[in-house]
């Protein structure tokens, strides 16, 4: 089947990039939150930053305005029923995924393909909670969606082998490299990433070095673009706590234990860049 209308429900940083990747690539695209102002938004916060771009010379005019020519936002759920492809990106609960995956199962066509962009969570659980599980499958963009070059593929038990390619074909019309994981806890990037994220917070819990040196001494010592911390805040700490809670539960290893500084800023409201603040400032 075809993919040429995608629904995109989640209109956070991952939801808005991924619209923007698909409507580049000549995708239409419906973009839903959990209300019709919260989508209305999101869309003129993308064309915002596609103007950005526009000012600085990286893309013409005559583009953005055709990729939010292609993007409408939802009024409700319902606007999604006409896609060939829905992909998840609302927050990282099972619970509430599963809840939302019911209602898409619902609405659209027989022949339409389920995906999530879940960091962690069991895509098997998830296919499993639908009627077309063989239709699901896992399509992990990495932050931010229209930059970074990979899309993690991955096959829960029931996908079958056409959903997979259809979704790895679509990855790569949208210019991404795939990479194929099991059905694991965190797949292959976060089974590697979070662990180095939650150690950088046990150093900071433990005095180690200050944020600044911590990030310095990764960023400068590996030749990482950002240091765990700042890379932490920027992903959410929401987020980081809810997969290091998946790694730590699902692989039952004391290594993969979130530390509690990491806990206690979820527990704050300290979510980082998107609520302003986390290990850093971004309010001033
Ligand atoms: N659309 C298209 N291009 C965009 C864009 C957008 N919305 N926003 C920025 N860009 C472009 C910029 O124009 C710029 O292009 P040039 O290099 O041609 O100048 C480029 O992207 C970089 O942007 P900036 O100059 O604004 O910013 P930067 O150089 O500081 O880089 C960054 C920002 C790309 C985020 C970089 O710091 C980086 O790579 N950080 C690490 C990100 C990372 O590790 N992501 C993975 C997180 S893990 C994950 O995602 C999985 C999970 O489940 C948690
Ligand atoms: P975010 O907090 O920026 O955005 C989540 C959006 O989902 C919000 O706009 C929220 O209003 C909306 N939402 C929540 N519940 C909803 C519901 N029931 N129905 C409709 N909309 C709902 O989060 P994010 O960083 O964009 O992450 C979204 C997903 O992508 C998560 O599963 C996360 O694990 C995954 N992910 C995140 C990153 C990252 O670096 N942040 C990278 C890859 C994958």
């Amino acid at each position: 089947m075809a993919i040429e209308t995608m629904a995109v429900v989640g209109a956070g940083q991952m939801g808005s990039g991924i619209a923007q990747v698909a409507a580049q690539a000549g995708l239409r695209v419906v973009l839903a939150d959990a209300s019709a102002d919260l989508a209305r938004r999101a869309v003129e916060k993308l064309g915002a930053s596609l103007e950005k771009l526009v000012q600085k010379g990286k893309l013409p005019a005559a583009e953005r305005e055709a990729v939010l020519g292609r993007i409408r936002p939802a009024a409700s759920l319902d606007d999604c029923a006409p896609a060939d492809l829905a992909i998840e990106a609302i927050v990282e609960s099972q619970g509430v995924k599963v809840e939302l995956f019911r209602r898409l199962d619902g609405l659209l066509r027989p022949e339409a393909l389920l995906a999530s962009n879940t960091s962690s969570i069991s895509i098997t659980a998830l296919a499993a909670s639908t009627k077309r599980p063989a239709q699901f499958v896992g399509m992990h963009f990495m932050n931010p969606p229209p930059v970074m070059a990979l899309v993690e593929v991955i096959r829960g038990l029931q996908t079958s082998d056409a959903t997979y390619q259809a979704v790895v074909a679509l990855a790569r019309k949208f210019g991404k490299t795939t990479v194929t994981s099991k059905d694991v806890p965190g797949f292959i990037v976060n089974r590697v990433l979070i662990p180095l994220l939650n150690e950088a917070c046990f150093a900071l819990q433990e005095g180690l070095a200050s944020p600044e040196d911590i990030d310095t001494g990764v960023k400068l010592g590996l030749n990482h673009p950002m240091g765990p911390l700042t890379l932490a805040d920027f992903i959410g700490l929401d987020t980081c706590l809810y997969i290091a809670e998946v790694l730590h539960r699902e692989l039952g290893e004391d290594k993969y234990r979130p530390a509690a500084i990491l806990r206690s800023h979820v527990a704050a409201g300290w979510l980082g860049r998107k609520t302003g603040r986390g290990f850093y400032r971004y309010d001033q």
